[in-house]
């Protein structure tokens, strides 16, 4: 049988496993969560042994098990290093999703569940085309598999895993799906993602909360203070201003960004699909340079003082931001969380003091377009799309590939299926079951060029 009349007289039960998935919160950022994590994990070790892995086994990290699992059939051949996440992000604000968020629901051919995309319906692509391959006796290439759950938490146990288990995870590719298409009818290919420096701020004016009225206008407020620095932290072409920020940022060639501006990008519809009336950013840049290869500073949640109900005169005590800077190639996330620090610490107004707490941070990276996996993926994606794949930068972040680089001396081909309007880390995220089938069509593909392409 071939591997797509297996795909398609199994599609039923490929989605609904992936439900019984989709259904256990595993969602790593809450430890109330923690059961559920680990149910999932071993959940996914059990369909990873039904497809027909071999030592499937739950490896103890002081975080949350990674699932391994290896089919060797000729150790001559190569070897694919299959990662994904079984983690998810947080559902919360519940009252927006208009379906559960862990009782998956299809509408209008999308599968719309918290990690349908992000990353379970993309990992597990893999799990059911290996158990294709496995069933059509196709497989080319040795696999392994490592599905981690705390990626969405910055992978801390990870890059420890990685360095004490170097022959184990030896392989000449690592695999991942868990980045976007351009469109359905249009498959691209990301070869770079941005790096990450997360930060949290924390400015303390008075003792205590007082009478914003009795002390209002001769106390420094802590929140006006904190909205004062993190609005001065862009001029007016919302260029960054922290000193030495764009120091190291490689910059992209003439030739790249003109192939960046021939990637299809209609901003009419993507104001439309945002709600938005106009999009902003670094002058001198289009959208797509902007979030391919461009750093940025956001502010992804800021709070203090009284947010009850009704109206409370006071002046705060504390003022907090949690402040995200992508970083793209070649800085480096540990530098530019120093410099944020100390030019934080540096432009805090008389009448306030602050504290700069580092949370996880992830690199930049590159992957390459020339090796025989990146043209095994391109050929693959091009016989399942029917057109060439694009290559592309990816505005998020997948701190454990620069990492597989370092500890393994492995690089990763980012073939992702998802889209950009799927919603991930947001409510209603979903995917589509084109894309889930598309993905599970052309990951055998991958692996016959792979192993015809490595010869
Ligand atoms: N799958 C995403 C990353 C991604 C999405 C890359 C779209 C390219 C395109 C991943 O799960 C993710 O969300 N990563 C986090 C980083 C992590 C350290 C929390 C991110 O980018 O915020
Ligand atoms: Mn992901
Ligand atoms: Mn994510």
């Amino acid at each position: 049988m071939s591997t797509n009349n297996y795909i398609e007289s199994n599609k039923d039960r490929f989605l609904s496993e992936l439900f019984d998935i989709l259904r256990i919160p595993s969602i790593s950022a809450d430890s109330a969560y923690a059961g559920d994590v680990r149910k999932c994990a071993e959940k996914v070790a059990e369909f990873m042994k039904a497809a027909g892995a071999d030592n499937v086994v739950l490896e103890e990290t002081a975080g949350n098990p990674i699932v391994y699992g290896e089919k060797i059939i000729d150790p001559s051949l190569p070897t694919v290093l299959v990662y994904g996440h079984y983690d998810v992000q947080p559902s919360v604000p519940n009252e927006l999703w208009n379906t559960p968020p862990f009782e998956p629901t299809i509408i209008d051919d999308k599968i719309y569940a918290r990690g349908a995309c992000d990353d379970k319906g993309q990992f597990f692509m893999h799990v059911k085309a290996f158990e294709t391959m496995m069933q059509t006796n196709t497989l080319l290439c040795n696999i392994k598999f490592m599905i981690e759950g705390e990626e969405e938490v910055g992978s801390n146990n990870l890059g420890t895993y990685c360095k004490s288990h170097k022959d184990k995870l030896k392989a000449d590719v690592i695999l991942i799906s868990d980045t976007a298409i351009i469109a359905n009818d249009c498959p691209s290919i990301d070869v770079g993602l941005r790096g990450l420096s997360y930060v949290e701020v924390e400015v303390t004016g008075p003792r205590i909360d007082l009478h914003s009225g009795v002390y209002g206008g001769a106390v420094a407020n802590p929140i006006n203070a904190l909205c004062t620095m993190i609005a001065s932290m862009h001029d007016e072409n919302r260029h960054i201003t922290i000193p030495e920020f764009y120091n190291d940022v490689a910059e992209v060639s003439a030739e790249d960004r003109a192939a960046l501006g021939r990637i299809p990008f209609d901003l009419e519809d993507y104001k439309k699909h945002l709600d938005i009336a106009d999009v902003q950013g670094e002058k001198g840049y289009t959208t797509i340079e902007r979030t391919g290869i461009r750093p940025t500073l956001d502010v992804n949640g800021i709070w203090g003082g009284y947010i009850g109900e009704g109206a409370k005169t006071v002046l705060p005590s504390k003022a907090y931001a949690k402040i995200s800077m992508r970083l793209v190639p070649n800085q480096s996330s540990e530098k530019i969380t120093e410099i944020f620090q100390k030019h934080f610490e540096s432009i805090a107004p008389a009448g306030v003091t602050v504290k700069v707490t580092p949370h996880h941070g992830g690199e930049p990276v590159l992957t390459p377009t020339t090796s025989i996996a990146y043209n095994a993926a391109a050929m693959a994606m091009k016989e399942t799309f029917g057109v060439d794949p694009i290559p592309t930068r990816g505005g998020g972040s997948i701190p454990i590939v620069a990492l597989f680089e370092k500890e393994l001396e492995t690089k990763t081909v980012l073939m992702g299926f998802g889209l950009d309007s799927d919603a991930i880390h947001s409510p209603n995220e979903h995917y589509g079951i084109f894309n889930y089938f598309k993905g599970i069509e052309t990951i055998p593909q991958f692996f016959k060029y792979f192993a015809q392409l490595s010869q």
